[in-house]
């Protein structure tokens, strides 16, 4: 079963890519391409330098969490994404593209905006199409994109003759969406600038103790003030949540200074094996260039062919 992922390195990641992206990836590793996906962080406006410093950083973290079994690569480092993706434009209707959610929000009505960014969903389905893949895990934000995908490859498949395979997004476990410490009714976000409710992969434990001491919980202290109550208790159900997510257990806890301080350790517990591998990761980044320039090399074998039986399925000489 062939698995695909991208993660976009538009920021410094957080507790919330690790719980509901990197640690599913690490989950399944057999036959599966896991990679950074640079081109689509190129949509909206960046800054080349750290386009490249958080590049490095994702690189080097995807190598700590544990992601040593998977194929790992650099989306611009394989040039058949960005061909693909044309061959795809000429399958994609605008007016699909039109009802997607997140131009909608991000740029439609800007003269401004990237065309990139229209185009945005049809490169994210040559990532996946390209590799046959059967099993794309990624956050709810990105369904209607792989939707988007199925579309794209059932009328491929029906126009010019069968070459893609038809993936099949594999939400995240239950749980698995951590909100914002400071405002817990929106997602903990890398390119927020909530920074203070953001806990990222690379924050040291004070840091980490500082951004939990100061986490909204709710007014009432009562003796059952700590409890799991998703509508009326929102900030102490995603602290209880995290906690568990983490490992912690809830056992015993009726303050909200205890569950700060358990949350505390918690996270800073899960985070310091990672942030060490990281830390010899970052001295040795011959080895990290290495384990990606492999992966590509891996990934170029594996996209030729797909891309060489769609441009001649389109009549491409
Ligand atoms: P993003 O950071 O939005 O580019 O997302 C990268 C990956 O991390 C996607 O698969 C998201 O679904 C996942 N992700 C991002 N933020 C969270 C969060 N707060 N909770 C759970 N998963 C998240
Ligand atoms: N668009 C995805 C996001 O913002 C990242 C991504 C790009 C992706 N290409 C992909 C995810 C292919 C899964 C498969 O999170």
């Amino acid at each position: 079963m062939t698995t695909l992922s991208l993660i976009q390195p538009t920021g410094r990641l957080t507790l919330g890519n690790l719980l509901g992206a990197l640690r599913p990836m690490v989950e399944r590793q057999a036959d599966a391409f896991y990679g950074i996906a640079d081109l689509h962080a190129l949509t909206v406006r960046h800054s080349p330098a750290a386009l490249r410093a958080r590049t490095e950083e994702i690189a080097a973290l995807m190598l700590a969490v544990g992601l040593d079994r998977s194929t790992l690569f650099l989306q611009s480092r394989v040039p058949a994404h960005a061909q693909l993706a044309y061959l795809l434009e000429c399958t994609a209707y605008t007016g699909e593209l039109n009802r997607m959610i997140q131009f909608k929000e991000k740029g439609r009505g800007n003269d401004a905006t990237r065309t990139s960014l229209y185009t945005y969903p049809v490169l994210m389905a040559a990532d996946i199409l390209l590799y046959r893949a059967e099993q794309v895990p990624v956050g709810d934000d990105q369904r209607q994109h792989v939707e988007l995908t199925r579309d794209l490859a059932l009328r491929f498949n029906a126009t010019y003759g069968p070459v893609f395979t038809v993936p099949e997004m594999v939400a995240p476990a239950a749980g698995a969406r951590v909100m914002s410490l400071s405002d817990p009714s929106v997602k903990m976000g890398k390119s927020n600038a909530d920074e203070t409710g953001t806990v990222y992969l690379l924050d040291p434990p004070d840091v980490v103790r500082r951004k939990v001491a100061r986490a909204v919980t709710d007014s009432d202290v009562g003796a059952d003030a700590v409890r799991h109550d998703r509508a009326a208790k929102p900030g102490v159900t995603n602290l209880l949540e995290i906690l568990a997510a983490c490992g912690g257990s809830p056992a015993g806890i009726t303050t909200y200074g205890a569950l700060k301080a358990a949350v505390t350790d918690a996270v800073v517990g899960l985070l310091d094996p990672l942030q060490k591998a990281y830390a010899d990761l970052a001295d040795d980044a011959a080895h990290v260039r290495s384990v990606f320039a492999a992966g590509e090399h891996r990934c170029r074998e594996v996209t030729g062919p797909v891309l060489a039986a769609a441009g001649s399925a389109m009549g491409l000489a």
